[in-house]
C-alpha cells in the first residue's frame, strides 16, 4: 500500500464503529498519507478527538462556527485540501444529510463545499440499513458519484445480525489504495454508448424506449475510475456525466452512429450499452400530424443503422454488446454475438422486474468468444456500480 503524497480527509460520524477508525487512521498514515480528521458531535460521543489528533498528527476539526479554527484553516480551504474524502463510519443520519445537501455541521458543509471525490463507509443497525429511506439515499449518493464502500454483514454491536456493519479498517485502507493506485486501464480509450435513442415522428412526437442509461453510465464511471480515457455517447437521460468522462449527447440512432464513428478511430474498447431504436420514421413530418376523423394511422418505418455491427466491421477495437431478452436469453445472446461479429455479449433478462432497465441492480450472463469457443461468466446480481467494475475488469483481462 502506497499513499505517499495523498491527502485524505477522514470524517467520523456518530456510531460505535467510530472506535475502529482510529486503526484506519493509523494505517493511512503508515501508508504515507497526510490525514486530517473531521468529527461530528455524534462521533465525539464514541471516541475522543485527542486519539485521532495523536494518530493523524494534525489537529482535529469539529466546529463550523469556531473563529480560531476558521482562522487556522477555514472550511472552504479544508474542502479544497484533500484528494479524497472518506466518511467512516457514515451513519444513516449523515448519509441522509449528505444526500439532501444539508450543511448544518462542519462535515456536511465540507461535503457540499467540496468538488473532491467522496467515499461513504456505512455503519448502522441492519434495520436502519434496510430502511427504504436509507436505501433511497444510498442510491442517490451513488448516482451522484459518491463511492459506497460496504456495508458488511454479520453480528452487530446491538446484538442484531445482518447487513449494516462497517467493513474492516484494513478493507477500507485497501479501497483507498485501490482508488489511488489501481489504474489498469491507464493509456486506453474506451467508447461507450448509453441510454435510449429518440426518433422524431413530427415536431412533438417521437419513438423511444424505457432505457434509463444507468448501466452504460455506471460502466463509463467504472472504466474512468480504473484509469481509462472514456467517451460516453449518450441518448437523452436524466443522469449527470460521471467525473472524468467526456460525454457527447445525441438523440437519434444516426446521430449516435456519427458520434461513434468520430470517436472510435483509435479506441481500444467499444461497449454498446445503448438501447438503439431498431426503426425510425421513413419521413419526419415537418408539421404536427393532425388526427383524422374515424381513421387509423399507419407510420412507415425504416431500419436504423446497427452501430455495434458498424464498429465491429470497420474498427479494430474490442467490441462488447448487450442483449436484453425476455426469453431464451442464452441462445439469442450467442446468436447475436455471431451475427454482429463481436467478441463479447452481456445478456440480461428484461422480463424480470427486480433487475435491468430502470433498476439500480442487474445480473448479467457474459459470453466471451475465445479461439472459436464460447465461455460464460455469470456476474451479479448486484448494484450496477459494483457489477460495472467487475465487467470492466473482466473485459480488460480477456481482450
Ligand atoms: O440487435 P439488438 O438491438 O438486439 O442488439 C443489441 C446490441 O446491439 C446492444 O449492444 C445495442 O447497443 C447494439 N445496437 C446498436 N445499434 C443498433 C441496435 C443495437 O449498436 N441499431
Amino acid at each position: 500500500m502506497n499513499l505517499s503524497q495523498k491527502k485524505i480527509l477522514l470524517g467520523l460520524t456518530g456510531g460505535i464503529a467510530a472506535y475502529k477508525v482510529a486503526d484506519l487512521c493509523r494505517q493511512l498514515v503508515k501508508a504515507g498519507a497526510e490525514v486530517r480528521v473531521v468529527m461530528t458531535s455524534g462521533a465525539k460521543a464514541f471516541i475522543t478527538p485527542l486519539t485521532l489528533q495523536a494518530l493523524s498528527g494534525n489537529p482535529v476539526h469539529d466546529d463550523l462556527l469556531d473563529p480560531s479554527a476558521e482562522a487556522a484553516m477555514g472550511h472552504i480551504e479544508l474542502a479544497k485540501w484533500p484528494d479524497l474524502i472518506v466518511i467512516a463510519p457514515a451513519s444513516a443520519d449523515f448519509i441522509a444529510r449528505a444526500t439532501v445537501g444539508m450543511a448544518n455541521d462542519l462535515l456536511s458543509t465540507l461535503c457540499v463545499a467540496s468538488a473532491k471525490p467522496i467515499a461513504l463507509v456505512p455503519a448502522m443497525n441492519q434495520q436502519m440499513w434496510a430502511n427504504a429511506a436509507t436505501q433511497d439515499n444510498i442510491q442517490t449518493a451513488s448516482k451522484r458519484g459518491m463511492h459506497i464502500w460496504g456495508p458488511a454483514s454479520g453480528e452487530q454491536a446491538c446484538g442484531d445480525v445482518g447487513l449494516g456493519r462497517m467493513i474492516e479498517p484494513l478493507d477500507i485502507a485497501q479501497k483507498v489504495d485501490t482508488f489511488f493506485n489501481h489504474k489498469p486501464l491507464k493509456g486506453q480509450h474506451w467508447v461507450i454508448t448509453a441510454g435510449p435513442t429518440v426518433e422524431k415522428i413530427d415536431p412533438v412526437r417521437f419513438l423511444t424506449n424505457r432505457s434509463s442509461g444507468k448501466m452504460g453510465y455506471s460502466i463509463a464511471k467504472a472504466a474512468a475510475d480504473l484509469g481509462a480515457k472514456v467517451t460516453l455517447v449518450s441518448g437523452p437521460v436524466s443522469l449527470s456525466a460521471p467525473n472524468g468522462v467526456q460525454r457527447l449527447m445525441v438523440e437519434s440512432a444516426q446521430s449516435m452512429l456519427d458520434a461513434v464513428t468520430e470517436t472510435t478511430d483509435k479506441a481500444d474498447v467499444f461497449i454498446a450499452c445503448a438501447a438503439v431504436s431498431d426503426y425510425r420514421a421513413k419521413d419526419i413530418s415537418e408539421q404536427k400530424m393532425k388526427k383524422k376523423a374515424d381513421s387509423g394511422l399507419s407510420l412507415e418505418l425504416e431500419q436504423n443503422p446497427d452501430i455495434l455491427k458498424w464498429v465491429a466491421t470497420n474498427r479494430s477495437c474490442y467490441c462488447v454488446g448487450f442483449a436484453a431478452e425476455t426469453q431464451n436469453v442464452d441462445e439469442y445472446a450467442k446468436a447475436k454475438m455471431q451475427r454482429k461479429g463481436i467478441e463479447m455479449i452481456c445478456a440480461n433478462d428484461v422480463s424480470r422486474t427486480d433487475i435491468g432497465f430502470s433498476s439500480d441492480h442487474n445480473e448479467l450472463r457474459v459470453f466471451h468468444l475465445i479461439k472459436d469457443q464460447i465461455e460464460m461468466y455469470p456476474l451479479g446480481p448486484m448494484l450496477k456500480s459494483e457489477l460495472s467494475l467487475e465487467l470492466v475488469e473482466l473485459i480488460n483481462s480477456v481482450r
